[in-house]
C-alpha cells in the first residue's frame, strides 16, 4: 500500500548563502525512478524533513523549466531549519511532495503585466514562476518585481535581481526598512515603492508573498491603483503537518491551506472567516 508520509532522499548537490539567515539548497533525489517520475508546477511545496529533529514545508524556489534539480531557500528560524543550515554539499535531507493544487498560473497569465511584490523570504516560492516567466519571456508584456527587506543583509537571489533588471521591459525595485552604511538605494516600506513603480491596472495580474501586515498594505495600494480581486493572487503560510489534508492543522474555513492552496486569489481570501486571517 503506497504511503503518502515516506519522505524520500535528496542530497545536497550546492549550497548559496542567500542572507545573513537564509541559504538555498539545490538537491536531486538520490533514486533515479524517483527523480524520473518527479514533476511539480510553479508555487508548490514539499514537506523536508531530517530524521529525529522534525519535519517543515518549504516553498520550492525553482522553476519547473530548469529540470534535473529542485532548490529550496531556507531561512533558519527554528529546530529543524538551524539544523539544515548545518548541513554540507554531498549530505542529504528528506523530501515528500510536491504538494498544493493552488498554484499559480502560468498559461493564463500569456500576454499581461505582471507585479510581483515580495517582502523578506517571501521572494523564494515567487522566483519559481519569476524564472518560469523569464524562461518564456516573449510570451509576456512589462514584469515589475517590488522586494523590500528589513536591511540590505537581507535580500535574497542578489545576483538574480541584477540579471532580472537587465532583461527588457523588466524592472526590479528594492527597498529596505532601515538604511545601513552599505544601502545607497531606497528607505521604506514596500508600499513607498508606488511612488516610481508606476503600477497599473490595465491588463495586469499581480502576485504576492510576504508577511501579514505587507500582504495587507500591498492589497490595499494594488486596490488602489484599480486591481480586481481575482487578479491579486498570494501565496499563504500557516502551520502545517501532513501537507496533504489530513490532520487539520492548515485549516481556514473549509478549505486546507495545504491542499486548497497555497496559492489562492484575494478574492477567495476575502471570503475566509475574519478568525482565520480574512482581509
Ligand atoms: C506552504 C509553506 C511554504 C513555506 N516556504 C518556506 C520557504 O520557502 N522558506 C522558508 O524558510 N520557510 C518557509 N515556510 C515556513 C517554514 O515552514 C517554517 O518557518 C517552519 O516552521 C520552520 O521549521 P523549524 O522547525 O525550523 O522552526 P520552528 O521550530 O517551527 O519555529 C518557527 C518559528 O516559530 C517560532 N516558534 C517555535 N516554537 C514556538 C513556540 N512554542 N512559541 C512561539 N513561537 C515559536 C520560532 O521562534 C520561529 O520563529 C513555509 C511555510 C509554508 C506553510
Ligand atoms: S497540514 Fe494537515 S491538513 Fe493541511
Amino acid at each position: 500500500m503506497k504511503n503518502d508520509y515516506i519522505p524520500y532522499p535528496a542530497v545536497i548537490e550546492s549550497i548559496i548563502t542567500e542572507s545573513f539567515d537564509t541559504k538555498t539548497f539545490r538537491v536531486k533525489f538520490t533514486d533515479k525512478k524517483i527523480a524520473d517520475n518527479f514533476s511539480y508546477v510553479q508555487g508548490q511545496f514539499m514537506q523536508i524533513s531530517l530524521m529525529g529533529t522534525g519535519e517543515a514545508p518549504i516553498s520550492i524556489s525553482s522553476s519547473p523549466s530548469r529540470k534535473g534539480f529542485l532548490e529550496f531557500s531556507i531561512r533558519s528560524v527554528g529546530k529543524l531549519t538551524k539544523k539544515i543550515h548545518e548541513l554540507k554539499v554531498r549530505e542529504k535531507m528528506f523530501i515528500r511532495g510536491p504538494y498544493g493544487k493552488g498554484h499559480f498560473p502560468f498559461e493564463e497569465i500569456k500576454g499581461k503585466n505582471l507585479i510581483f511584490v515580495a517582502g523578506g523570504i517571501g521572494l523564494p516560492p515567487l522566483r519559481s514562476l519569476i524564472n518560469l516567466i523569464m524562461d518564456n519571456r516573449k510570451d509576456f508584456e512589462n514584469v515589475k518585481i517590488l522586494y523590500g527587506c528589513k536591511t540590505a543583509d537581507e535580500f535574497c537571489f542578489k545576483d538574480e535581481l541584477k540579471a532580472w533588471n537587465k532583461i527588457p521591459n523588466t524592472e526590479v525595485l528594492l527597498t529596505v526598512d532601515k538604511k545601513t552604511d552599505d544601502w545607497t538605494g531606497r528607505v521604506g516600506v514596500v508600499t513607498e515603492l508606488w511612488k516610481d513603480a508606476d503600477i497599473k491596472s490595465d491588463n495586469a495580474v499581480a502576485f504576492l508573498c510576504g508577511p501579514p501586515i505587507m500582504i495587507k498594505f500591498v492589497v490595499q495600494k494594488l486596490e488602489g491603483s484599480g486591481f480586481s480581486d481575482k487578479n491579486i493572487i498570494m501565496t499563504l503560510e500557516r502551520h502545517m503537518k501532513c501537507g496533504i489534508g489530513k490532520c487539520g492543522h492548515c485549516n481556514v474555513g473549509d478549505k486546507f491551506i495545504c491542499v486548497d492552496g497555497p496559492v489562492f486569489t484575494c478574492a477567495e481570501v476575502k471570503k475566509f472567516p475574519k478568525k482565520d486571517g480574512a482581509m
